[in-house]
């Protein structure tokens, strides 16, 4: 029995340090003057808050991370609910230092936190995980990332024991700087590691005395230091990483900071990108090698391009799977489609939700599809409706089809089977089959089905009246000379 025990403490004195990693997320964002929450401002195509958790997810699992949320907090939740976190609750904001009280029994059983602040979203997982290691070696009770900025305005300053010395006594707000600390270049980032129980034996030190009336984590330095207990910084090389964004015009520095690290990374992967500073790249969008994007493009969501594409200027693809070596000429629209190798799309195309083009086919000028399903080879090439349609293989839309998919009530699908040629100016209503291999004359109005292999006229037949032009011209010409 002793020696169970024995054996439980000794194992325990050995294991590694629990660490959790906190997101303070519960800021109204006042600076903003937006009725939306700040962490839930898109940049880079995706919310600020996104960013910052996806990056602590490659350091810790998500069961390990706390979002702090407080105002708007069930759209927060909502927004980031598939990304696994644990959301904690603080119902007021009352200051940074105010957060991570109310976090106090969701980090109780961890031995480390790393706190992050949901509104600098460049902070890299290689940056955490050298704060935490540096918090470890220099044993530590706090440690906090600064960085030098040529313009420091607006964040805290860093009060170090020396020059030399890696301790901190201090940290003082913008609101509170002496003339003289005016001229300290060094910031708090707002990325922080602290020992847990550390942390929670001394918070309730903290005051409100301040320009904000507000708990200020930033304290905890001072406060730490009056216990006798280790402060120290770990300065960033590359203070880009720690930008906040507390303003609109903060925020499109980040947003164009993070598209231009998304091209660069796409080019060092074998993309070509015509004038990147034009385009706008979403983080998550994948693209193949040896594709080229040519200037102006707008490439969002989840969007996926295979190799050997060219996606040609002034396209704006959202969400949208492209296979091989396809082209999208210039001007077209494409949301929650796909599009199979070698197809070429556009110019001015909008393949809306739902739209699949096959392998090699052809979708031109002028033409609209939605939940349709264009078969290998075929083409709809000009000035085309197609609605819930569902074409084959190597069938021919010509110009000015439209299916008529909707009563006024209901919408109902149009199929058009492997090798039927459709001629131009028809119109189709669904519910209706075109069989395989049949033709429909130009302009008919088709509202049967065709069977297989057959022509369908669906339209006036032609009547000629000769002479009946000259006839007009001349009756004209007398009215005129009788004035
Ligand atoms: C904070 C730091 C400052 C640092 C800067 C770096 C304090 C007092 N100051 O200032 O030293 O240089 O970050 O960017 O911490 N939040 C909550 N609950 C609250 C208040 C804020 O969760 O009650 C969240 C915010 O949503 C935000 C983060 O904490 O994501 C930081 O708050 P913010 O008000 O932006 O602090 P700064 O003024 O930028
Ligand atoms: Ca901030």
């Amino acid at each position: 029995m002793a020696k169970t025990t024995h054996t439980s403490t000794k194992s325990s004195s050995i294991r590694p340090p629990r660490v959790a990693i906190a997101v303070m997320a519960a800021g109204k964002g006042t600076r903003l003057k937006s009725k939306h929450p700040k962490v839930l401002h898109e940049i880079g195509g995706k919310p600020i808050l996104a960013h910052v958790i996806a990056t602590a997810a490659k350091v810790v699992p998500p069961s390990d991370i706390f979002a702090i949320i407080g105002h708007e907090a069930d759209r927060v939740r909502a927004a980031l609910a598939e990304t696994g976190v644990n959301f904690v609750l603080q119902p007021e904001p009352r200051g940074t230092g105010h957060a991570l009280m109310v976090a106090r029994e969701a980090l109780s059983p961890y031995d480390q936190v790393i706190v992050l602040s949901g509104d600098a979203p460049l902070i890299t997982p290689e940056t955490i995980q050298r704060l935490r290691d540096f918090h470890t070696g220099q044993k530590a009770t706090m440690t906090l990332l600064s960085a030098d900025l040529a313009n420091p305005f607006g964040y805290g300053r860093v009060l170090r024991k020396s020059a030399k010395s890696p301790e901190v006594r201090a940290i003082v707000e913008e609101k509170a700087v002496t003339p003289q600390q005016k001229k300290i270049h060094e910031i708090n980032s707002g990325f922080y590691a602290f020992s847990v129980p550390a942390l929670y034996e001394h918070i309730g030190s903290l005051s409100t005395d301040n320009a904000h009336h507000e708990y200020y984590l930033t304290d905890m330095a001072a406060v730490f230091c009056r216990a006798r207990k280790k402060v120290v910084a770990m300065k960033t090389s590359d203070a880009g990483e720690v930008l906040g964004s507390n303003t609109r015009a903060e925020m499109m520095d980040l947003d164009a900071l993070l598209r231009l690290a998304k091209c660069q990374q796409l080019l060092s992967e074998g993309v070509t990108i015509f004038y990147p500073q034009s385009c706008v790249i979403d983080s998550d969008v994948e693209i193949g090698a040896d594709t080229v994007i040519e200037p102006f493009v707008q490439l969002l969501g989840k969007t996926k391009i295979g190799g050997d594409c060219r996606i040609r200027s002034y396209s704006v693809i959202r969400n949208s799977e492209i296979g091989d070596n396809v082209t999208v000429n210039p001007g077209t629209i494409m949301d929650d489609s796909r599009v199979a190798a070698s197809a070429i799309v556009g110019p001015y195309s909008r393949l809306r939700p739902g739209s699949e083009i096959g392998e090699g086919a052809h979708v031109g000028n002028f033409v609209e599809t939605k939940k349709t399903k264009l078969g290998k080879g075929s083409k709809a090439n000009h000035l085309t409706y197609l609605g819930d349609t569902e074409i084959g293989e190597g069938v021919n839309v010509g110009a000015g089809t439209i299916t008529c998919n909707y009563d006024g009530a209901n919408k109902h699908k149009t199929v058009i089977e492997d090798g039927a040629f459709i001629g131009s100016d028809s119109t189709l209503v669904a519910p209706v089959t075109i069989g395989r291999g049949s033709y429909v004359a130009a302009s008919s109005c088709i509202t049967e089905d065709v069977p297989a292999d057959s022509l369908a006229l669906g339209r006036a037949r032609q009547t000629v009246k000769e002479g009946w032009a000259a006839a007009k011209r001349a009756n004209q010409a007398v009215l005129k000379a009788k004035g």
